[in-house]
C-alpha cells in the first residue's frame, strides 16, 4: 500500500472522531479569546502562520542530525535540539487553532500529524536529558528516532496541504476559473443596499459565483467562495468587525474588509480574492484585477 493510499484511508476513518471531537472542543476552549486565536491562525499576516513557524524546528533537528554525524560538533546539535524543542511549542499551537477549524478528513489527519509531532517532540526531550546526563550515545539514538518520526509527520502535513487543500485559499483557487475580461453584473439599482448578493461570472469552464455588496453608489464584489473552506460569502452578512466594514461567512464567522478583501477576523488568514468595479450606463461591471495574469 502506498503512503498516500494509507493516508487517504486514514482519512476516512470515523471511529477516530470519538477521540477528536472532544479534543477539538478542548482545543477550541483553551484557545480564547477569538483574537487569541486569530493570532495563531495568521489572521493579522494574511498568511497562516503555521507553515512559517514549523520552519525553525524542521531546520534546527535537521541541521542537529547533520552536526550529530560530526563529533566535534555536537555541542552545537545540542543547542540546535534544544532550540528545536523551543520552537515547537509556538509552531503546535498555531497548528492546534488552524486544525479545530478544518474539515473532518483533514482532521483526522491533524490527529495522526499532531500525536507523531508530540511523540517527536518527547524523543527530543530524552535526548536533552540523556545528553545532560553525558549518555551521549542514548542522546544521538533518541534524536535520530526523534527525526524520522518528524519526517513522517510532515509528509502527512504536507499531504494535508496539498492533497486536502488545508490552508489554501479557496477563493484563489476559485478565481482561477474566472475570466479576466469586464463582467457585467446587471443594473446598480438591482442590488440590495448593504448586503451580499449573488451574481454569476464567466468561467472557463464553469459559473463562477460572485459576491455583491452595495453600499450607496459604491459596490464591492468578491469571489463567493470564502477563502477559509469556500463557505458561501453571498449568504452571509455585512457587519462591523474591529472597526471595518466586513462581509461576514456564514459558515465559521471569517470576516473580510469589504474596501480591501483582508481578513479581519478568523479563522481566514488567506484574504478574500475581490474584483475591480466600475459603472458603465448604470450597471456594474468587475474583473479581476491583473496581478498573476
Ligand atoms: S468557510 Fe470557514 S469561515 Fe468561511
Amino acid at each position: 500500500m502506498s503512503l498516500m493510499t494509507f493516508l487517504e484511508r486514514v482519512a476516512d476513518v470515523d471511529a477516530m472522531d470519538k477521540v477528536i471531537e472532544p479534543a477539538r472542543k478542548a482545543v477550541n476552549a483553551a484557545l480564547r479569546p477569538q483574537a487569541f486565536k486569530d493570532l495563531l491562525h495568521g489572521t493579522w499576516l494574511g498568511h497562516a502562520l503555521h507553515p512559517v513557524l514549523v520552519q525553525v524546528p524542521v531546520g534546527s533537528w535537521v541541521s542537529a542530525g547533520l552536526l550529530d554525524a560530526i563529533p566535534p560538533l555536537r555541542p552545537a546539535a545540542t543547542v540546535l535540539i534544544g532550540t528545536g524543542v523551543a520552537a515547537a511549542v509556538p509552531a503546535a499551537l498555531t497548528g492546534a487553532a488552524d486544525w479545530s477549524e478544518q474539515d473532518t478528513g483533514v482532521r483526522r489527519l491533524g490527529a495522526l500529524h499532531a500525536v507523531a509531532n508530540t511523540a517527536a517532540l518527547g524523543l527530543y526531550v530524552g535526548s536533552l536529558v540523556a545528553r545532560g546526563k553525558g549518555h551521549g550515545t542514548l542522546g544521538r539514538v533518541l534524536s535520530y528516532a526523534g527525526l524520522g518520526l518528524a519526517t513522517g509527520s510532515a509528509a502527512v502535513g504536507g499531504h494535508m496541504s496539498y492533497a486536502q487543500s488545508s490552508g489554501a485559499s479557496h477563493s484563489a483557487t476559485a478565481a482561477r476559473a474566472l475570466t479576466t475580461d469586464w463582467i457585467d453584473l446587471g443594473p446598480l439599482d438591482d442590488l440590495p443596499e448593504g448586503r451580499p448578493a449573488l451574481r454569476t461570472g464567466k468561467g472557463s469552464s464553469v459559473a463562477v459565483p460572485l459576491t455583491a455588496v452595495r453600499r450607496g453608489a459604491r459596490v464591492d464584489v468578491f469571489i463567493s467562495a470564502c477563502s477559509h473552506l469556500s463557505g458561501p460569502l453571498h449568504e452571509g452578512t455585512v457587519e462591523s468587525v474591529r472597526g471595518s466594514e466586513c462581509l461576514v461567512c456564514p459558515w465559521h464567522g471569517s470576516a473580510f474588509d469589504l474596501d480591501s478583501g483582508s481578513p479581519r477576523r478568523g479563522p481566514a488568514a488567506n484574504p478574500q480574492e475581490k474584483l475591480e468595479v466600475r459603472m458603465e450606463a448604470g450597471r456594474v461591471m468587475a474583473r479581476l484585477p491583473g496581478r498573476n495574469r
